[in-house]
């Protein structure tokens, strides 16, 4: 169904967590894949005042919301986020699974990184996982006076780049191996990374924009619940399965 509709559906403070992909009003169709993929619904654009609106009613106070943006949309994309409430933190910048064939190649630089707005809703501290192990040993003392070093991280960086941190995307290596084709598909561990930081197993996670479900899936790999809507049947269905699947296809 379309997001608009759901969104007003939804009662307020009911959502735990967003963590959404919403489309940006440009063409997604990439010319240098041998597999064209379809031009994406709402490639017109969304009302993103509205959507972001309705996205702060939703969600419960003191909690955590991303948004996936792009460096031309993100002035908007920040003003409706911060007219509709949300206390903005951070830009994420995450490095992609593969590097974008499209745009102009020989002048301009290749968008090898995700943008992700970060946003709260009243204030809630990060969880303390156990995904990322910091760097010197456990109980390490760096200045004198100081605490003693943590094994995991409780501080992440805002840029994501790097062996020790899970991509935005695949690449299509990956997507003709899994049979699953969507023009902006993001990986599961690295939502799931996010949803680990910012929610608690048996929480509910929206997103607005399922596209493939890898939102979803991520849900479903760590324990929590989800809500979303897709507009596309096939997407939707592709979205289905894959949450079904998430646990035995990306729980190994
Ligand atoms: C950027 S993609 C999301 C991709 C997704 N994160 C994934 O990993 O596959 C946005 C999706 O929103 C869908 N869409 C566009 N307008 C919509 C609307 N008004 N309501 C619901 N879905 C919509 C498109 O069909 C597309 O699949």
């Amino acid at each position: 169904m379309d997001c608009m509709e759901l969104l007003a559906q939804i009662p307020d403070g009911y959502v735990s967590m967003i963590l959404t992909d919403p489309p940006y009003g440009i063409s997604y169709r990439n010319n240098f894949t041998k597999r064209k993929h379809r031009v994406l619904a709402g490639d017109e654009g969304i009302d993103y005042e509205r959507f972001a609106r309705e996205s702060y009613r939703i969600l419960k106070e003191d909690s955590h919301a991303y948004f996936f943006t792009r460096f031309d949309c993100y002035p908007y994309h920040y003003g409706c986020l911060r007219r509709a409430g949300f206390f903005i933190k951070n830009c994420m910048v995450v490095e992609k699974g593969t590097v974008g064939g499209i745009g102009d190649l020989e002048g301009s630089y290749a968008g090898n990184a995700e943008w992700v707005i970060f946003c709260q809703k009243g204030r809630r501290p990060f969880n303390h996982t156990t995904l990322l192990e910091n760097r010197k040993k456990e109980g390490t003392v760096c200045c004198a006076g100081r605490k003693p070093g943590k094994k995991y991280k409780t501080r992440f960086n805002a840029c994501w780049f790097g062996p020790e941190y899970p991509k935005a995307t695949y690449n299509s290596v990956w997507q003709k191996q899994h049979g699953i084709y969507h023009p902006t598909i993001k990986n599961v561990e690295f939502l799931s990374w996010l949803i680990q930081i910012s929610s608690q197993p048996g929480e509910l996670i929206f997103d607005g924009f399922m596209g493939s479900g890898s939102t979803a899936a991520a849900a479903a790999l760590t324990g929590r619940r989800y809500l979303g809507a897709e507009i596309d049947r096939g997407y939707f269905a592709i979205a289905e399965k894959r949450a079904g699947e998430a646990v035995s296809v990306y729980g190994g």
